[in-house]
C-alpha cells in the first residue's frame, strides 16, 4: 500500500522522521533521568570494530565510522562485503564484526559474516528483517525498526541505520569513558533531535523539485562532501544513478583538486553537502574552484551557510540547523529528494529501476 503516494519511494522517504522517532526511542529509553542504550553489547574489552556491508549499507558504515573515531576514539575499519571475504583478513577476539543489511539476505554480507563467525569477539547485525538470515547467525541483533522497505532505492533504511549506529556510538563512548557526562549528554540530546530535524528538512521538496527538472537535463553530476558529509555524498551519486540513470560520482570535498575537477564545465552539476559547521570555509574555497571553471552549484546547506556563501551558487537547498556530528542523518532527505523527483522528471521506473533486484542473493 503506497498510502497515497506516487511510489513506495516517496512514501518511504516521508516516513523517515515517523520511523526514526521510534527508533530513537527504543534504543535510548530514559532511565532515572539517564538516557541509555539497550543492546547487551559491551565495548570495553573491543579494540576495534570491522563493519561489513554492500551498498548504501556500506554507506552507513562508512558514515559511522566518522562518529566512532570521533566520539568513542575506536578505530574503525570499514569495508564492502564482497572485497572482504575474499582478502582473508586477520581479525581477533577483541575484533566487534558488526555486519549492516536492510534484507538480511545479502549473500556476500552472509560469507562476510561466516568468515568471523568464531574469530572475532562478537558479531553484531543490523538489520531490517528480524528472521533473516544475517539475524539468525549473529550472537546480537540490532533492529532498525524501519517497517518493510519496498522501493529497490535504500532510503528509510538507510537512515535508520545510521540512527541505529549513532546510539551505538554514544554507548561506546559511555562504556569506554572516553566522554565527560556533560559531553555525553549533549550528543544524546543532538540524536534525539533528529527525528524532528528530518521532519523540518521535508520542507526543501518543492525546492528540490523545481531543481529536479533542471538536473534531469544533465548527463554527468557530482556530489561532494567533507567529514561524515563525504560518505553522504557517495550515497547521493549511489542513488542518483541507481534510479535517474544519470552518471554521479562522489568525491570527498578536499579531493577534488586532485582529479575530478578536469571534469567541471558548464554541463556538470555539482552538489555540494555543506552543513556551516567548522569545515565550511574549506568547502566553500572547493566551491570557488569550481565556480570558476563554470560548474553549476547545487548548494545544500543551513540559513547561515547558505548566507555565507554569497550568490554564486545555481542553486540553493535549505536545511535545518543541525548542531553536533548527526547532521548527515537529516541532509540524507535532499540527496534522496533530489534522486526521487530527477527520476520521476525522466520518467524512469523509481521502484524498480532496470537491472536491480530489492535483495542481492547471489554474489
Ligand atoms: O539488503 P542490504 O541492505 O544488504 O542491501 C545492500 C545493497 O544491495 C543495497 O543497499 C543497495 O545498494 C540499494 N539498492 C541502494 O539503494
Amino acid at each position: 500500500d503506497k498510502g497515497g503516494y506516487r511510489h513506495f519511494m516517496a512514501k518511504e522517504i516521508a516516513e523517515q522522521s515517523t520511523v526514526l522517532g521510534a527508533a530513537v526511542k527504543y534504543y535510548l529509553s530514559n532511565r532515572e533521568g539517564q538516557h541509555t542504550l539497550e543492546t547487551g553489547l559491551d565495548f570495553s574489552g573491543i579494540d576495534r570494530v570491522v563493519m561489513v556491508a554492500c551498498g548504501t549499507a556500506s554507506l552507513a558504515c562508512f558514515t559511522a565510522k566518522y562518529w566512532f573515531e570521533q566520539i568513542a576514539k575506536l578505530p574503525v575499519e570499514v569495508d564492502i562485503a564482497s572485497e572482504f571475504r575474499y582478502r582473508e583478513p586477520p581479525v581477533s577476539d577483541r575484533t566487534l564484526a558488526l555486519f549492516v543489511s536492510q534484507s538480511g539476505e545479502t549473500a556476500d554480507t552472509l560469507a562476510a559474516l561466516r568468515y568471523c563467525a568464531g574469530k572475532v569477539g562478537k558479531i553484531v547485525s543490523i538489520v531490517n528483517v528480524a528472521e533473516s538470515s544475517i539475524a539468525r547467525e549473529s550472537d546480537v541483533v540490532l533492529p532498525i525498526l524501519a517497517g518493510p522497505e519496498i522501493g529497490v532505492a535504500s532510503t528509510k533504511a538507510f537512515t535508520c541505520q545510521l540512527m541505529v549506529l549513532a546510539a551505538l556510538t554514544l554507548q561506546a563512548a559511555r562504556q569506554r569513558e572516553v566522554l565527560d557526562g556533560a559531553a555525553l549528554a549533549e550528543h544524546v540530546d543532538q540524536l534525539m533531535r533528529v527525528p524532528g530535524q528530518v521532519a523540518d528538512a521535508m520542507t526543501c521538496e518543492p525546492q528540490v523539485q523545481a531543481i529536479s527538472a533542471q538536473l534531469a537535463q544533465y548527463k554527468d553530476a557530482i556530489f561532494l562532501g567533507r567529514g561524515a558529509m563525504y560518505p553522504l555524498a557517495l550515497e547521493g551519486a549511489l542513488k542518483l544513478k541507481e534510479i535517474s540513470y544519470i552518471h554521479a560520482e562522489g568525491y570527498a570535498s578536499g579531493e577534488l583538486k586532485h582529479g575530478p575537477i578536469a571534469l567541471i564545465d558548464k554541463d556538470m552539476p555539482v552538489v555540494v553537502l555543506t552543513p556551516a559547521d567548522n569545515m565550511f570555509d574549506k568547502t566553500v574555497s572547493n566551491m570557488e574552484e569550481v565556480r570558476a571553471r563554470g560548474g553549476k552549484i547545487v548548494m545544500v546547506s543551513d540559513a547561515a551557510g547558505i548566507n555565507k556563501a554569497g550568490d554564486g551558487s545555481w542553486q540553493t537547498v535549505a536545511m535545518p540547523r543541525v548542531d553536533g556530528p548527526f547532521a548527515p542523518i537529516v541532509y540524507a532527505v535532499a540527496v534522496q529528494l533530489l534522486a526521487y523527483h530527477t527520476a520521476v522528471e525522466k520518467g524512469t521506473d523509481v521502484d524498480q529501476p532496470r537491472n536491480l533486484a530489492k535483495s542481492v542473493t547471489v554474489e
